[in-house]
């Protein structure tokens, strides 16, 4: 479908978010409309003969396209600067069909090893099935990306900021690096969000998201998105197998998704600051051993963090003295953050990395990666701050007691 007439490439994002790709119908709706369909039908037998041949341009049944997806895809794709988006069922799906869409046995991958825990699974356990050879790198370590990355590859897989430990990949080196090789370069910029980092613009080839997280922002549905401007991996590998296998988003949870894309922005921007208030005042308080967060002077790749993303994101992750007991005791005595493994949300969630998201990886797997025992990951909702902080600060108080 193409965009209504008015929708403007130069809208700034916020405008982008609101207005990108509304199509109305002929009821003049100002909200858009869920169109709840699986098919479609034809005035002649004609028509349906010319829209299956690719004569024609329309919507021919829900696995294929549906305009509420539409909106959303053409609405995101606005805000990213991508020619092509995809929505799909999940962020997972997402990953899947970026990865297995392109990829055939004999070719090779190689992925950042600080990935969510079904990212993992997919390179490690599930494209070595059908005999896709899958190397892991450490990410912030350009050697060896330079060693992986010396002999001929299809695709490689990464995540900055990274989940749990929030480790920034510089993109445009890894970029630079992966098309000598031969292979696209996939971006998971969930933790980053289409409104702090863009990588297309810095060298990848394809950005997915689970829009799960930021992009509702409000917990309620699954849902992704595969972005590109590259036309052949989109004609040739990614419509044939999102056409063929049904990865598709519903209407419903993509009208969802257009609705809390709207608030995107405003939202990211509350989350950071309040984000970047609470890095501070937990770099400060008894303790704490260690705090990662990507807009504070101490993270490890602060210069790189300042350089390819906006702000320092809505995640803050640290790290107890007392370890396990220590963190639990932290993690049930807090009366506003939730303990749940979702994030981006309005609500505040924190989790123990080493017994939820990546309880699967081995612990010797856990240390390499940095993920102690003792580390916490919070998603910095839009509560008042000041309600936060003193939350978090009766938490602390009370786990040493
Ligand atoms: C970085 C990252 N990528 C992908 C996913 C998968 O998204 P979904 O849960 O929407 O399938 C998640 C979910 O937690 C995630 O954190």
């Amino acid at each position: 479908m193409t965009r209504i007439k008015d929708t403007n490439e130069n809208w700034r994002a916020a405008t982008q978010l609101v207005r990108g790709g509304t199509q109305r119908s002929g009821f003049d709706e100002t909200s858009e409309a869920i169109f709840m369909t699986s098919g479609y039908v034809y005035d002649t037998a004609e028509d349906a003969e010319q829209a299956f041949k690719g004569e024609k341009e329309r919507y021919i049944y829900g696995r294929y396209g549906n305009p509420t997806v539409t909106m959303f895809e053409e609405r995101l794709g606005l805000l990213e600067g991508a020619k092509h988006c995809v929505a799909t069922a999940s962020g997972m799906a997402a990953v899947f069909a970026a990865l297995a869409s392109q990829v055939k046995a004999g070719d090779r991958v190689v992925a950042s090893r600080a990935l969510f825990g079904s990212c993992h699974y997919i390179v490690d356990e599930l494209l070595p099935k059908y005999g896709v050879h899958t190397n892991f790198v450490d990410g912030t370590d350009l050697i060896q990306w330079e060693r992986a990355l010396s002999e001929p590859t299809a695709a490689v897989f990464l995540e900055t900021p990274s989940n749990p430990t929030l480790e920034i990949i510089d993109l445009e080196r890894v970029a630079e690096m992966a098309h000598v090789a031969g292979a696209r370069l996939i971006v998971d910029n969930v933790f980053a969000t289409p409104i702090l980092q863009h990588p297309l613009e810095l060298g990848a080839d394809i950005v997915m998201y689970s829009a799960t997280k930021h992009i509702d922002g409000q917990g309620r549905t699954l849902g992704g998105a595969i972005l590109t401007n590259d036309d052949e991996f989109i004609d040739d590998h990614l419509t044939p197998f999102m056409r063929h296998t049904g990865p598709a988003v519903s209407p419903m949870n993509a009208w969802v998704l257009l609705k809390g894309i709207e608030t995107l922005k405003i939202r990211v921007d509350r989350h950071c600051r309040s984000a970047g208030i609470i890095a501070e005042f937990l770099a400060d308080h008894d303790g704490i051993s260690r705090v990662l967060y990507p807009g504070l002077e101490n993270h490890p790749q602060y210069d790189l963090a300042q350089k390819q993303m906006a702000e320092g994101g809505t995640m803050v992750t640290f790290e107890v003295t007392g370890g396990k007991a220590e963190a639990f005791r932290f993690l049930n005595a807090l009366n506003i953050v939730d303990i749940s493994n979702n994030l981006g949300d309005a609500k505040s969630l924190t989790t123990h990395p080493a017994t939820t998201t990546h309880q699967r990886l081995s612990e010797e797997d856990r240390a390499h990666l940095g993920i102690t025992d003792g580390m916490i990951r919070l998603s910095v909702g839009l509560e008042d701050c000041e309600d936060l902080l003193e939350d978090l600060d009766q938490a602390l108080k009370a786990m040493t007691h």
